[in-house]
Order: structure tokens, then sequence, then C-alpha cells
């Protein structure tokens, strides 16, 4: 195997989490969520991380834990925050921990995917799709920096993504 370390980045309601899902299903290597774990060490929503330390102090939170995700000697598939390769080292550091996929959606599939969430402190406010259309327009230069392979994902099945992925990378 070229890598048994995957890291999965994109934009917020990429389909990240669910690809993780099917990845880890059929290679059999452990699924981490850079979200959940933070949460976990932190014992606070993403959320309330906000609210209570703010955006700074969640970045910093999120590089730590990649930091520690290179050190590790066992394989993952890592499902990273949306915001992760865009702060920091982090981009340098994703390429350099395993084999970077970018899971690449348009601003409607991800508004489809997001239109009744609220568990994203950045698109609370204001018109959920021009925020999208903001933020993505502003990332994607670290998402393509990050990423080995790029998928594109508009209308395609967790399945066939994941074809797609395991097809670039065996
Ligand atoms: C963020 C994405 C979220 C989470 C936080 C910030 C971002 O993760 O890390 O709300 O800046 O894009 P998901 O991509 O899993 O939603």
């Amino acid at each position: 195997m070229l890598s048994d370390k995957i890291i999965l980045i994109g934009f917020m309601g990429s389909g990240k989490s669910s690809v993780g899902k099917e990845l880890s299903k059929r290679l059999g290597i452990k699924l981490l969520d850079s979200d959940d774990c933070i949460e976990k060490q932190k014992q606070k929503s993403i959320n309330d991380i906000f609210r209570d330390e703010g955006e700074e102090s969640f970045r910093a939170m999120e590089s730590e834990f990649l930091k520690e995700m290179a050190l590790s000697e066992e394989g993952f598939i890592l499902s990273t925050g949306g915001g992760m390769p865009c702060f920091n080292d982090n981009a340098k550091m994703i390429k350099k921990t395993g084999v970077s996929v970018y899971l690449m959606a348009s601003p409607d599939s991800i508004l489809k995917r997001l239109k009744n969430d609220t568990s994203r402190p950045l698109l609370k406010e204001g018109n959920k799709l021009e925020k999208i259309k903001f933020l993505l327009s502003d990332r994607e230069d670290y998402y393509k920096k990050a990423a080995d392979i790029i998928i594109k994902t508009d209308g395609k099945s967790v399945e066939e993504i994941t074809d797609e992925i395991l097809g670039e990378i065996f």
C-alpha cells in the first residue's frame, strides 16, 4: 500500500465524514475526525469553542491536533475540519503526513447538504449560499495546494467517490 494514512480535506458539507466511513470500512483502517477529537479533548462542542474561545484558539487546536497525527505510527483515515488546510502551516503538514484527497464540491451541492445545519459557527449568520461562495473562493487555493488527489464529487454517490479515491491511490 502506498500509504495507510489518508487525509480527506474539503469544504464543510463536501462529504468527508461519509466518504471517510466508507473508506474505513473498505480498507479496515480506523477513521478519525478532527472535530470529534477536538470536541472530546476539550469536552465542548465546536460551536461552544468558537463562542467561548474564538476562532483563533480553535485554529491553534486544529494545528496541534494535526501535529499529533503526523507523529502517529499507526495508519488512519482522517476527516478534517473544512478550514484546517487554510491556516498556519497545515497545508504543508497535511501533505507531509499522508495521501491527501480534496473532495471538491460546488456551492450549490454544499448548500443542499447544509441547508438545515446549525452546527457550523461560520455559516450561522447571513445568507448561507453567499457565505459558502465567499469562503470557498477564499479557500480553493489552499485545498488545491494541500491535495495529492482531487476528486470532483457533484452528482456522485459516496460509493462512487470512494471507488475513485481507491483507484487513484492503488
Ligand atoms: C470549519 C469546518 C467544520 C469545523 C468548524 C470550522 C471551517 O468542520 O471544523 O465548524 O472553517 O470550514 P466540517 O468541515 O467537518 O464541517
